[in-house]
């Protein structure tokens, strides 16, 4: 399988003297075409300043990330990012379908094309119908679709997510779960997405890395052998499942976060 994705020695430090503040330190991993990996670390360890590194929003203070062996060096054409509030990320001035097609303005696509790409992605996250609306006439989870299909009309080599399905409630959440692993295995997008949710990560990934506490560096970086085909009843329920969850916890916050809940006497 070919690399998609390769961080270098990846480290971000804010600010400069006293005042300075590491939030990334040298972060090495890569990732495969096709694969969907998931980056499970604590709130401010620093995940986010990792993903806009990646995407070339903000350059790293050292390090390389390259894409298909490309070096990074400004926002690639060929990706896409998914930002956790969707409320936020959408223009509410424009209806679903141009939302969908506007990051396609600036790519060579002729607008014929760029209006059935649209159509496509929003077919493929369960919107037709939808089109001529506006964001705010459409509930949370579905302005949150309306995101993905946004970032998938592209055809993104690589597509980065930072907590995407944070701001939804738990089982839209769920639905949008199911929603990606669907869409990521129909059409072969490399996913590499950010949740501080450690049950998310482990059932949305093939992969989990886990970061440490800020500054972020990885503890562990493990392999998700779960069915490809995964339920959110029967999977979450499954052994395999306990297991990795129990594992990803205890590497986050040590093994007293996981001893068994102690029963109340009464
Ligand atoms: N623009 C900035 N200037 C200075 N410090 C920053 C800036 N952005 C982030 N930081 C600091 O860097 C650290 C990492 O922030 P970052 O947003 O990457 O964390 P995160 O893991 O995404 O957190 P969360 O889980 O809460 O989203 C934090 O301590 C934060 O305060
Ligand atoms: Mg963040």
């Amino acid at each position: 399988m070919s690399t998609m994705l390769e961080v270098s020695g990846v480290s971000h430090r804010y600010g400069t003297g006293d005042t300075a503040h590491v939030a990334v330190d040298k972060l090495t991993f890569s990732v495969d075409a096709g694969q969907l990996a998931c980056i499970v670390g604590p709130s401010g360890c620093g995940k986010s300043t990792l993903l806009r590194a990646i995407a070339g929003l903000r350059p790293p203070t050292s390090g390389t990330v390259r894409l298909h062996g490309d070096l990074v060096t400004g926002v690639p054409d060929d990706l896409a990012v998914v930002f956790q509030d969707y409320s936020r990320s959408l223009f509410p001035w424009l209806s679903v379908v141009k939302n969908v097609e506007f990051p396609l303005r600036w790519t060579k696509i002729d607008k014929q094309t760029r209006r059935s790409q649209a159509r496509e992605a929003l077919a493929a996250v369960g919107l037709s119908g939808v089109e001529g609306k506006f964001p705010w006439q459409l509930s949370g989870g579905m302005q949150q679709r309306v995101s993905i299909a946004r970032a998938l009309a592209s055809r993104p080599a690589l597509l980065l997510m930072d907590e995407p399905f944070a701001s939804v409630d738990a089982q839209t959440r769920f639905d949008l779960e199911d929603l990606l692993r669907r869409v990521q295995a129909e059409q072969g997008t490399t996913v590499l997405l950010v949740t501080h949710d450690i049950d998310e990560s482990v059932y949305l990934g093939d992969r989990v890395l886990v970061l440490s506490k800020s500054p972020a560096h990885i503890v562990a970086d493990l392999a998700i052998d779960l069915p490809a085909q995964r339920d959110q009843i029967t999977t979450r329920e499954s052994p395999e499942f306990v297991s990795l969850r129990g594992e990803v916890a205890r590497l986050l916050h040590g093994p007293a976060s996981t001893a068994p809940v102690q029963q109340a006497k009464g």
